[in-house]
C-alpha cells in the first residue's frame, strides 16, 4: 500500500474524456456509499468523494460471455479514476473502482499486475478455489501477479477501490 501512496505524491495529467453511457449500476451507488456512514471519518470522505466525481470518471464493463452475461453487464461497471485510460491519464498506476449491483459474481480472472483491493461495502472476495472471505468495510485484498480471483455481492451493493501496479513500473 506504501508504494501505492507514494505514487500518488506525483501527480499525472488530467484529462477530459467523451460523456460514455452511464452505466445502470450507477443507481446503487448511493446506497454504497450510504453504507460508509459507520465507518471510519477517512473511508466516509473517500465514499463521499467518490460519489462527487462518479459522473466526471469513465466507466467501462468487463467483457463476459455465458448465461449471465446480460445479468453481469448491466449489474456492474469499473470506473477508471487514474492509469492510460483513466481521468488522470498515467502508465505507472491504474486506480479504479468497482461498483456492483446486489448478487452479481465477477468472474474468475487473473492479471500479470500484482493488484491490492481496498473495500468500501460488505462482499466476498476469494483466490483460486479457495473459500470465500469477507474481509469487510476497510478490509484490504491483495492479488498477486497472475492469482485466478473474483469476488462478489450479496444483499447490497459491493463497492471497492483498487490498483493495478503494471510489472513495468518498477
Ligand atoms: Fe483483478
Amino acid at each position: 500500500m506504501s508504494g501505492v501512496v507514494a505514487l500518488l505524491a506525483d501527480p499525472g495529467v488530467p484529462t477530459c474524456h467523451e460523456a460514455g453511457a452511464r452505466p445502470e449500476v450507477l443507481c446503487h451507488l448511493n446506497a454504497a456509499v450510504a453504507g460508509l456512514e459507520d465507518a471510519s471519518p477517512d473511508l466516509c470522505r473517500l465514499g463521499a468523494a467518490f460519489a462527487v466525481i462518479a459522473s466526471m470518471v469513465p466507466w467501462s464493463k468487463r467483457p463476459h460471455v455465458g448465461p449471465d452475461a446480460e445479468r453481469f453487464a448491466a449489474g456492474h461497471a469499473n470506473a477508471i479514476i487514474m492509469g492510460p485510460r483513466g481521468a488522470e491519464v498515467r502508465d505507472d498506476i491504474v486506480l479504479g473502482v468497482s461498483l456492483m449491483a446486489p448478487h452479481i459474481r465477477y468472474p474468475d480472472h487473473s492479471h500479470p499486475p500484482d493488484e491490492l483491493y481496498l473495500v468500501l461495502s460488505e462482499g466476498e472476495w476469494r483466490q483460486g478455489d479457495g473459500t470465500w472471505m469477507r474481509p469487510g468495510i476497510g478490509g484490504t485484498v491483495r492479488n498477486p501477479p497472475g492469482a485466478v480471483h473474483a469476488m462478489r455481492a450479496g444483499a447490497r451493493p459491493l463497492l471497492a477501490v483498487w490498483a493495478l501496479r503494471p510489472a513495468f513500473a518498477g
